[in-house]
């Protein structure tokens, strides 16, 4: 890297990160403090994941990093150096990603679909985390589970209902 590249580098205070999205690896040049959520958005064109809030309130940007539900805006891009991210795009052409995603529409659990995408995968991470799958999640497990994103349309009833339909219908998925 000559000077001048070198002081573009430093101005624009980017850095190369790469990790697995979806399986792939991919690799980006992003400010490291620049959210997870903004470089799958805007540098990746990764756009299921939603932003809502900005600030960790919603669990619209919900995405699962290292198979730990986190939120997207709330994790610098760094943070994501070498590890695997799973957003909607990847998890809806998985099995069980599309468990959860029938169960939703089944139980109309999807209304607006702001929320639809964090959804889905709270309760992929619910069900997915079980150490027994042939044991149902209560409906406090759940309501815990997706306590982290906020839904305005359903009440949430129609989305318990959905881990149920896919915790039923997925048995030998999970
Ligand atoms: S947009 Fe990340 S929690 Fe709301
Ligand atoms: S379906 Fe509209 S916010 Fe959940």
């Amino acid at each position: 890297m000559n000077i001048k590249e070198h002081s573009i580098s430093i101005k624009e205070n980017k850095m190369k990160i790469e990790f697995f999205l979806n399986n792939e690896c991919v690799s980006v040049d992003a400010n490291p403090m620049q959210s997870l959520l903004n470089t799958l958005r805007g540098n990746l064109k990764k756009t299921a994941t939603k932003e809502g809030c900005g600030e960790g309130e919603c669990g619209a940007c919900s995405v699962l990093f290292n198979g730990q539900l986190v939120n997207a805006c709330m994790m610098p891009t760094a943070q994501a150096e070498g590890a695997n991210i799973m957003t909607l795009e990847g998890l809806r052409q998985t099995a069980k990603g599309q468990c959860v995603i029938d169960a939703l529409l089944e139980a109309k659990g999807v209304q607006c679909g702001f929320c639809t995408p964090g959804m889905v995968l709270a309760l992929y991470a619910l069900l997915n985390g079980r150490s027994d799958p042939t044991q149902h999640p209560t409906e406090k497990e759940i309501r815990t589970a997706i306590s982290g994103n906020l839904c305005r349309c359903t009440g949430y009833g129609m989305i318990i209902d959905a881990a149920n339909i896919a915790a039923t219908k997925g048995e030998g998925l999970w």
